[in-house]
Formats: structure tokens, C-alpha cells, sequence
């Protein structure tokens, strides 16, 4: 029997010290390194390649035991992590990966008690993240246009939470209309959807002055549109745009190397800070690289940026002002 205390429930963590219980889930994972997540519930089997294992072998025994399948096969047995959680739970639409979810944890600044908003909710990946982030005390307050998308997200937040979770709302709408609509201000606003510019406005409307908007973007061509949009705007900071590249390393003896496998790009992320009421981010004194505006460029063009003229054209009376 454990003597381990339960994390407290008002915590909001997700997450059970003790013994597994019925109705707990857990992940189960071979020497192969396959893994698969399931439900604890009473004089049910699990199957296998392997055969199977019953529950009732697991529920009661604190995590972190290996069991045999019935013909031969050993799992190692634990309860999933968020981490883990996030990228074995039903999908909706595409999740944030847990490598980014970290970075706008920590880049965004969310803290405990914050007042967050996001859209699209996707499958309800970020979401977890974020509403460990700010707590019970906290709010994120999350808009979906898609009803089947914010169905399956809520269920996935609902199963890790373990019920509602007190700082989560889900709003079913199009969060250029439906945060402007709500009247209610925020410190922080992520968007992880196709065309974040389209919400820039909502959410400059949203932030209370200093903080964040951040966009999470999988191309390039996201990543131009958004950055030159906050530039545009001009209520913003100049923005940061990075990627983050994790790699595994293969250390065994004198083995020590880079594992051969690698997720190379999930997507980039973009932030930008608030302005108070009135005030315009001072323009960057470094002047854009030759090109970078020429007359290729089609995208939104910040003030003071003059058209650019190829070398061997003559200056027309719109370019040269
Ligand atoms: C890539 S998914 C989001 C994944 C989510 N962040 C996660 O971690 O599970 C993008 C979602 O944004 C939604 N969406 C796109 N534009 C939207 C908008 N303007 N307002 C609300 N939701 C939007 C889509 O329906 C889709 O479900």
C-alpha cells in the first residue's frame, strides 16, 4: 500500500500519485519501444501481438512495473505523461507537439493565474498544456469553429483533467468575431490556425497592453503574412519569429552519437508584445535586406517601406516617390 499522498485535487494537474485505479489510464510500452495507452477498468484484457494482459493485474500496483503478456513479452507499465498524453489521444485536427507546447509555455510567458486565449482548440493539445499552466486560478478560454473539432477536443481535455476543468471555457465560433463580441480583454492570445492575420485585429482588440500575441504557423509563407501583418499594424512590438529543432542523441558505450531520427520541422512560432493605447512601436532602425521588398514582394508592406526598383529599371514616379 502506498503512503504516498495524492496530489490535491484542487491542483487541476491531471496527474494521480499512488496506486492505478480504475478508470485511470496508462501506457504500456514493449521492448521494442511500442506503446499503447488505455483505460483501467475492472476484469477487462488488453490484447497484443503478445496476447493479452488483464487489468486487474495492474489496477492497485503503483506505476513503474513491467507485466508479461500472456504469451511471453514484457511491458513496462506507467501512467502517460502530458507529453505522452497529447500525441497518442483522439485527433481532431493536427496538435501542437509537445516540444512547442514547452516553448510557448516558457516564450509566451503563461503564467499561473493568467488569462489566456486561444483558437483554433484543435484537438485540445495546447489547451492541456496551457491550462496546467495557469492553474486552477487562471482562465483559457478557448474558441473552435469546427462543432466536431470542440467536440473531440473537450473530451481530450475532460479525460486528462479527469472532469471540467474550472479555468476552461470553449466557445464554438470564429474568434475574429467571437472575441471581439465577448468584450473581455486578456494577457496572452495563441493562434494555431491556418490564417492567424485574420484574428490579429481581434486580438490586438483583446490584449491588454503588454502582452503577447503568438502565432503558430507549419510554412513560410504563414510565417511572412503574419510577421508583416503585426508589422503593419503597428499596436505591436516588432515581432520574433523562431523554430525549435529537438534531437535525440544515441548514448551507449563509446556509441555516442545523434539518434539517426529526427521530427525536422512541426512549425515556426511568432510573438509579438502589445502597445498601450495610442503608442506605435518605434520603426527598426536596420534597413530591410536588398529585396526583401522588391517588387516580387506581395505580401503587407509596412510604412516607410518604399517600392524597390530592380537595378537595371529606371525609377517610374510611383517608386521614386
Ligand atoms: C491545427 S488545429 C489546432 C490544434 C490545437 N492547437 C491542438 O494543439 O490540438 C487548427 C484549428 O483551428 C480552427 N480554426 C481555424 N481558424 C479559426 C478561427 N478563425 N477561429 C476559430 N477556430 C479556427 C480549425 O477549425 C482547427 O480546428
Amino acid at each position: 500500500m502506498s503512503t504516498t499522498p495524492d496530489v490535491p485535487e484542487e491542483a487541476w494537474s491531471g496527474v494521480h500519485r499512488g496506486p492505478l485505479r480504475v478508470g485511470e489510464w496508462v501506457r504500456l510500452v514493449d521492448a521494442k519501444g511500442r506503446r499503447h495507452n488505455f483505460c483501467l477498468e475492472p476484469g477487462k484484457r488488453f490484447f497484443s501481438n503478445r496476447g493479452h494482459v488483464e487489468h486487474d493485474e495492474m489496477i492497485g500496483r503503483e506505476e513503474g512495473f513491467t507485466v508479461t503478456a500472456s504469451t511471453g513479452g514484457e511491458y513496462l507499465v506507467f501512467r502517460p505523461l502530458l507529453s505522452e498524453f497529447v500525441v497518442s489521444m483522439p485527433r481532431g485536427a493536427a496538435v501542437v507537439y509537445p516540444k512547442d507546447a514547452a516553448q510557448i509555455v516558457a516564450m509566451v510567458d503563461i503564467f499561473p493565474g493568467a488569462d489566456v486565449v486561444e483558437a483554433g482548440v484543435g484537438s485540445g493539445a495546447l489547451t492541456c498544456s496551457l491550462l496546467r499552466a495557469v492553474g486552477p486560478r487562471g482562465r483559457v478560454r478557448s474558441f473552435e469553429r469546427r462543432e466536431e473539432f470542440a467536440d473531440v477536443a473537450r473530451r481530450n481535455v475532460t479525460q486528462f483533467f479527469g472532469g471540467d476543468h474550472p479555468a476552461w471555457s470553449l466557445t464554438l465560433g470564429d474568434l475574429a468575431e467571437a472575441l471581439p463580441a465577448s468584450g473581455e480583454q486578456c494577457d496572452r492570445v495563441i493562434l494555431d490556425m491556418l490564417a492567424p492575420w485574420e484574428c490579429l485585429d481581434a486580438a490586438a482588440g483583446a490584449l491588454r497592453p503588454g502582452g503577447i500575441v503568438c502565432a503558430y504557423v507549419a510554412t513560410t509563407t504563414q510565417l511572412s503574412r503574419f510577421t508583416e501583418t503585426v508589422r503593419v499594424h503597428g499596436g505591436f512590438t516588432e515581432p520574433q519569429a523562431w523554430e525549435s529543432l529537438v534531437r535525440d542523441w544515441h548514448v551507449e558505450g563509446l556509441a555516442v552519437r545523434p539518434g539517426h531520427k529526427m521530427i525536422g520541422h512541426t512549425a515556426f512560432l511568432v510573438t509579438a508584445r502589445r502597445m498601450a493605447p495610442g503608442q506605435k512601436a518605434p520603426m527598426k532602425k536596420r534597413r530591410p535586406a536588398p529585396g526583401a521588398y522588391g517588387v516580387d514582394y506581395t505580401g503587407p508592406r509596412p510604412d516607410g517601406i518604399p517600392l524597390e526598383v530592380p537595378a537595371d529599371q529606371p525609377p517610374s514616379e510611383e517608386s521614386a516617390g
